[in-house]
């Protein structure tokens, strides 16, 4: 029987009141400091976490993007994390304005490892926690809360005094009440307060409050009413450095961080592309990205996206959605034609200064993607994308009309074969349709141009046949079509016609569209030649060889 019932879960209990709240009247108008948590939450999350090798594959593409606070690891939890610590120390690779963070539980035997883990560091934070929620200290603990702020208290003390012993160190000193956003907000504040009692921030001690939601568990506004709640009770607010650390239970990791920031958090921790525990932590790249595509400076750097992408599932051996915000291969890509066709014409506008594409929030170029993601083609697709992806990738600038008639044969070709057209499919397609080997070809003509009328006459073959045709009219399209029509008792007239050079180059060949009403019915020829004029005719022959078929087929 299904176990489906909503009235298992209790409501929320843990939002504060806050009747007055302000955060919902602001706006973001620069990068919170970013503290990456790869090298520890993300890497504690994974299914064979990283070797060193990897760790410091990984720290250098963090330094490398911009971060300068880079949660390393956890050196009292496994060896492996302590000789990492060491081995950034002693081998230099920690930049000067890059600070090490490093977690820990507060125990003593765990606080005490953890320094020796730090020996000779230049600076680093040491970030402790423990569970303040009410499920961890009533299920987990059997805790009151009193006992659980003696914790705190305790593993605030020991962090002060081991790093006392090493005052060539610059400490910055972290608490985290874990699962903040599950604990009462009375309650957070009161056990926070008391931490900074002993850290004592207004004596010039740095301190980083983190507030994690560890468990996203709650409606984003409602984490901002939290943190909103806590900046403005907190004793010492203005003597620490308000931190958020989301996780994306609910899948709103992102916005909680950003809401958060409004409520007053001035520094974000989270991963790249959101790894760690369960649904991951909120996704810095995701963030930075979205105070970049509205003109903010992220204060990272991300120009080197496919690179990033690259390390980062190498290292964390985990693939990426293609519709991962900003990276994933798919969302740069319209497959539909009216995105299509919106695209090809903001695109076609020009350089703006300021980028204003129609679907597309940011320039893929600036991340090092390229348009060639950008329209892709299958039984969704439009005349606007067919016509970009021939335009871009083969120099044929379709007139209108041409664009309406090939569109309908790319859907037909798509739907037959259930399949994205490539672009090679496309340019294939195309040619077989409109420049097929006629029947009809041209082995020389001659013009003679005079003040009111042209004429001129042509050599075709057919099947080996020389033919010598002659004609006159207004111009040398309507002289050919008088030639032909006596030739072979045809009624031809234009309803279309455009034609264009394909390439700026010295040898740039001509292209020819030609649309032509034959004995009633429609028919379209194409043409590439060195000239338009020979292009133009040779498009003609095309429509009338296809007429001459079906005249065949129907005799
Ligand atoms: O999610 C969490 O609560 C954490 C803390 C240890 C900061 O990772
Ligand atoms: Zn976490």
């Amino acid at each position: 029987m299904s176990q489906f019932t909503h009235n298992k879960y209790p409501t929320f209990a843990f939002a504060p009141e806050l009747p007055n709240r302000q955060w919902p009247n602001r706006v973001m108008s620069k990068a919170p400091v970013w503290a990456s948590v790869d090298l520890r939450d993300g890497n504690q999350a994974l299914i064979d976490p990283m070797t060193i090798k990897q760790k410091l594959r990984f720290f250098e593409l963090l330094v490398d993007c911009g971060f300068k606070e880079i949660e390393i690891g956890f050196p009292s939890a496994s060896q492996i994390e302590f000789d990492f610590t060491r081995l950034l120390i002693e081998e230099g690779h920690i930049p000067d304005d890059v600070t090490i963070q490093v977690l820990v539980q507060a125990r003593e035997h765990l606080i005490e490892r953890t320094f020796e883990a730090l020996k000779g560091v230049r600076r680093a934070i040491v970030h402790v926690y423990n569970s303040t929620s009410k499920v961890q200290r009533e299920k987990v603990f059997a805790k009151s809360q009193e006992e659980i702020t003696e914790i705190a208290i305790n593993g605030a003390q020991m962090v002060k005094d081991h790093a006392a012993k090493h005052p060539d160190s610059e400490w910055v000193f972290q608490y985290s009440p874990e699962s903040f956003s599950q604990t009462e907000p009375e309650y957070a504040v009161a056990v926070v307060d008391t931490v900074c009692e002993v850290w004592r921030p207004q004596d010039g001690q740095q301190v980083i409050i983190n507030l994690p939601a560890t468990v996203e568990s709650s409606m984003p506004n409602i984490f901002a009413d939290q943190v909103e709640y806590f900046c403005t009770h907190l004793g010492c607010r203005e003597h620490v450095v308000v931190s958020v650390h989301t996780h994306n239970d609910r899948g709103c990791a992102v916005a909680a961080s950003e809401l958060a920031v409004l409520a007053g958090a001035d520094r974000v921790e989270g991963t790249l592309l959101g790894n760690g525990e369960r649904t991951g932590n909120m996704d810095i790249m995701v963030m930075a990205m979205n105070l970049y595509s509205t003109g903010i400076d992220p204060e990272l750097d991300f120009a080197k996206m496919n690179e990033i992408v690259h390390v980062v599932s190498e290292c964390n051996n985990l693939p990426v959605h293609p519709r991962h915000p900003y990276i994933g291969e798919l969302v740069f890509t319209a497959f539909s034609g009216s995105h299509q066709d919106a695209i090809k014409k903001s695109l076609d506008r020009g350089e703006a200064v300021q980028w204003e594409v129609a679907y597309l929030p940011i320039d893929p170029l600036d991340i090092g993607r390229s348009y060639q993601d950008v329209v892709r083609i299958n039984s969704q697709s439009g005349k606007g994308g067919v016509a970009y992806i021939l335009a871009r990738d083969h120099g044929l600038n379709l007139p209108r009309w041409l664009q309406v008639d090939f569109a309908q044969k790319v859907q037909k070709e798509s739907e037959r074969t259930q399949k994205e057209l490539s672009s090679q499919d496309i340019i294939a397609l195309f040619e077989a349709q409109y420049l097929p080997d006629g029947d009809l070809q041209l082995a020389d003509y001659s013009i003679r141009r005079q003040a009111k009328q042209d004429s001129m006459n042509a050599v075709l073959t057919q099947e080996g046949r020389r033919i010598e045709i002659g004609g006159s009219g207004s111009g040398v399209l309507s002289s050919f079509i008088d030639g032909l029509q006596k030739e072979t008792g045809l009624e031809i007239s234009v309803t279309n016609y455009a034609e264009h050079a394909m390439t700026q180059s010295t040898d740039s060949q001509a292209v020819a569209y030609v649309q032509l009403i034959i004995n009633g019915a429609l028919y379209t020829g194409i043409a590439y030649s060195s000239d338009t004029v020979t292009a133009m005719l040779r498009a003609t022959l095309v429509g009338v060889s296809l007429a001459l078929e079906d005249q065949a087929k129907a005799a």
